[in-house]
């Protein structure tokens, strides 16, 4: 089957054509990704509203560039699967307006999409992953352990109380005057950076539950930022590598513990899964790594580009629950937030504190 995705939950304006074969396994046949880095820059931040006149403007072509691309027509899609949250509502309209209208003319089927959702099964699409396995899904709106089971059946074993990892990196670089979006560049300074200079927190450690919290982290560098300040390139430098190793070594703590709980509740895990775009981040390998060794798992984490958000995972997360019957009606609704986990609640506050997602 061949399954048209688009993806507008944040600042990428995406499409992809994926074919599902009737075996399970996957293939792309184009995913076209527009970036709106260039019209955010300037704000130093994704502005809701810009997001959303952009989408407007560009979706349209970037689907028939999708099509045009995989070489085939609407009459020969199996079904029009489109992001339909949690993200930033006036783009998640955008996409799923657009999704049903192209379902409504063609006479094909609807997919509404979980955003995390589409995440968490692309390693099934790169490497034919078996459930179940542990998802570790680190982006800028969202920091989750996650217990994939099967499509549409997800247990949350960990999220965080406070700011997301991508967020996290996004603010440090903007604390530090690097440009937006952060990740990329607090990864390239801090591989010129002393991690040992500063004795950053490493946050929860030892805890049994599998929770992140990353805003003591983020304030000990602030303080650190203001009192080296006038700050020169070496000091960004080490303040970024210093930054990144606490979290890491964070990171690889939380995620023993979630792959603890996973066993207890679930035996053992096919695989370790790192997605969203944090999982892009080539520092954050060895220690993913070491821990899957040490759960006795292999990591898999899907390439940068699938990493990062894109309308092949969409396409594919439908295709999937399209191959079970799993359709939705011209009354799906977009949704600004969406749990994964129907049974979830949050440990504090939910999840993140950007875009309100
Ligand atoms: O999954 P994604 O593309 O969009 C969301 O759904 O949020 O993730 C984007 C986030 C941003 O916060 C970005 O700074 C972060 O992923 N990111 C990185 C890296 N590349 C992207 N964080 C750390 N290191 C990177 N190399
Ligand atoms: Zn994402």
């Amino acid at each position: 089957m061949l399954v048209l995705g688009i993806e507008t939950t944040c600042d990428e304006t995406a499409a992809a054509v994926v074919e599902r074969r009737a075996d399970g396994s996957g293939r792309i046949l184009s995913n076209i990704v527009r970036s709106q880095i260039d019209e955010h820059a300037p704000f130093g931040g994704v502005v809701p509203e810009i997001a959303a006149r952009a989408h407007v403007d560009l979706l349209d072509g970037i689907v028939a560039n999708a099509m045009r691309e995989a070489g085939t027509g609407f009459a020969q899609l199996s079904g029009v699967a489109a992001a339909a949250g949690p993200g930033l509502i006036g783009g998640v309209i955008v996409g799923l307006t657009t999704a049903k209208a192209i379902a409504l003319v063609h006479n094909t089927p609807l997919i509404a999409v979980n955003h995390l959702e589409a995440h968490a099964l692309t390693p099934r699409l790169t490497d034919a992953t078996e459930f179940p396995y542990c998802l570790f899904l680190a982006s800028g709106g969202h920091t989750q352990i996650v217990a994939v089971l099967g499509v549409g059946d997800y247990v949350r074993l960990g999220t965080t109380v406070d700011d997301a990892i991508g967020e996290a990196f996004d603010k440090i670089a903007k604390m530090l005057g690097l440009p937006y979006p952060g990740g990329p560049q607090v990864e390239r300074a801090a591989a010129s950076g002393d991690a040992a200079r500063f004795a950053f927190p490493r946050p929860m450690l030892g805890r049994p539950d599998a929770n992140f919290s990353l805003s003591g982290l983020k304030t000990a560098v602030r303080n650190e930022a203001s009192r080296l300040t006038p700050l020169e390139p070496q000091d960004i430098n080490d303040l970024c590598a210093g930054f990144q190793a606490a979290v890491l070594d964070s990171m690889a703590d939380r995620l023993g513990a979630g792959l603890r709980l996973f066993r207890e509740r679930f035996g053992a895990p096919k695989a370790l899964v790192a997605a969203g775009g944090v999982a892009a981040n080539q520092a954050i390998r060895r220690p993913l790594r070491e821990v899957a060794a040490k759960a006795q798992t292999t990591l898999m984490v899907p390439p940068p580009a699938l990493c990062t958000d894109n309308g092949a995972m969409i396409a594919w997360a439908g295709a999937e629950r399209l191959a079970l019957g799993l359709t939705d009606t011209m009354d799906a609704a977009p949704r600004a937030r969406w749990l994964l986990d129907a049974n979830a609640t949050a440990p504090g506050k939910f999840a993140n504190t950007r875009a309100g997602f």
